[in-house]
């Protein structure tokens, strides 16, 4: 494979994801951002968030001068054959992405472009944004494509390297297979499809995976009901091939900053496009119960009554592995239980807050504490010292919001066990 020259508009975390993925591929990479401290901090190899496996790629890429950060999009775009835009596409009020970043940037990058080079747009944007992107850039011999991320926080290097699919939708096969070939060495399939196709296939993934999600919850929940256990109910649901075992496991709900944007988005296009998208919009609800349902238990779990109760949890990232909490179950699901009156600790090995009382040891969450509570599934919360954790606390109450407690265990350590549907 020969080495190209790309740029990469957006050093979030796609796009530093991306640049440092593709220089790993052995292209040359120049990274743009508008943060000049952000350009700083990555030109010495210091990383502004948390990916596991980044930092080391990144400078490595450093050492051997495949990646170069620079300030402007305008300057990353003259040499670069391929300009990947990685830009945020914040909600706006009624569920839409807003463009005004990757509009702004296409402008700005527009007057110097190579001649021949192609533009891909990685951000999550409605169907249509690569066709007004290309009337936005207003050039004949420059082409848009739309090349969706697939990327999840706390893997996003295993998922570029090991994809499960490359979408590319291109407006004309040569154009497909010309940014496929930025990926020649990776052993996955990719599809060439329309910008269109390509941009409804990232909504429709990630609404349908959250829909996968809000079912596996609400079969939980129905199984706490009817005396079923919910774990072993998807374990004989996910063996079904047609199902797959994968994104089955119950939860307090589904966070972060894709699905809750993406599925409000997608109702948003639909209904822009005259169609009202109910099993969408059923997930979403579905989701939302999710954290009803944890609050409940949780105030079982300490008598019923939130108000002057001590409660420790573990875990506020919205998943395992990173650092984000944005639209994170466990902040939405602290706050309920703050706001019903309860002295709430809090501990993440990773993730931090000053709204909160955080603290930076686990065991401390349970002095004096009525009640414990998992609500992110880190591997270190399954290898509690149980005794010595019950040993700190005032009440024997501990909720499972993430399944990875063994309720025997916990039960010999003397707590009163509770996770919806399991017993
Ligand atoms: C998601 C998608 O999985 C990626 O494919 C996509 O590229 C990304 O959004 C994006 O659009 O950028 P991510 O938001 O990083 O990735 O997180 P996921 O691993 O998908 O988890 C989403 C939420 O579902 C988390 O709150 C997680 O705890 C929850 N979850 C996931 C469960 O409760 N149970 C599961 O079995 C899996």
């Amino acid at each position: 494979m020969s080495s190209k020259e790309v740029a990469v508009i957006g050093t979030g975390y796609v796009g530093l994801t991306t640049g440092v993925g593709l220089a790993s591929l052995g292209h040359n990479v120049v990274c743009a951002d508008i943060d000049p401290e952000k350009v700083d901090m990555l030109t010495r190899g210091e990383m502004p968030i948390y990916e596991e496996g980044l930092e080391e790629l990144l400078g490595k890429a450093l050492d051997d001068g495949s990646i170069r950060f620079v300030l402007g999009a305008e300057k990353a775009v003259p040499d670069a054959e391929f300009v990947f835009m990685c830009l945020p596409t914040p909600q706006d009020d009624d569920g839409s992405a807003n463009l005004r970043y990757v509009y702004a940037a296409a402008s700005e990058i527009a007057p110097h472009l190579e001649s021949d080079s192609i533009v891909i747009n990685k951000s999550t944007v409605p169907v249509g944004t690569a066709k007004a992107t290309t009337e936005l850039i207003g050039r004949d011999d420059v082409a848009v494509v739309s090349n969706p991320e697939f990327l999840r926080e706390g893997s996003a290097v295993r998922d570029f390297f090991s994809p499960a699919r490359i979408v590319i939708g291109a407006p004309a096969l040569e154009i497909g297979e010309r940014v496929a070939e930025l990926y020649g060495s990776m052993d996955a399939p990719i599809q060439v499809t329309s910008p269109e196709s390509a941009e409804l296939i990232k909504y429709a993934a990630n609404a349908f995976l959250a829909t996968k999600l809000s079912f596996a919850n609400s079969i939980a929940v129905l199984a706490d009901k009817v005396g079923a256990d919910a774990l072993s109910v998807l374990h004989g649901l996910g063996t079904d091939e047609r199902v797959g075992p994968y994104f089955l496991s119950p939860g307090p709900g589904w966070g972060g900053s894709c699905f809750p944007k993406d599925t409000r988005a997608l109702l948003h296009i639909a209904e822009t496009n005259g169609y009202h998208f109910e099993m969408v919009n059923a997930a979403i609800a579905a989701n939302r119960d999710q954290l009803f349902h944890v609050t409940n238990m949780i105030a079982n779990a300490v008598g019923g009554r939130l108000f002057d109760k001590n409660i420790g949890v573990l875990g506020l990232a919205f998943k395992k592995g990173t650092d984000d909490v944005r639209d994170s179950p466990a902040e939405a699901i602290i706050r309920r239980l703050i706001d019903g009156g309860a002295h709430v600790r809090v501990y993440d090995p990773v993730a931090q807050s000053d709204e909160f009382d955080m603290t930076d040891d686990p065991y401390e969450v349970a002095a004096d504490a009525d009640a414990v509570v998992v609500l992110t599934e880190w591997d270190e919360f399954g290898e509690l010292d149980l005794d010595l954790l019950r040993s700190r606390m005032k009440g024997d109450g501990l909720v499972d919001g993430r399944y990875i407690i063994d309720p025997d265990a916990a039960r010999t350590a003397g707590f009163h066990y509770r996770a919806i549907g399991r017993y």
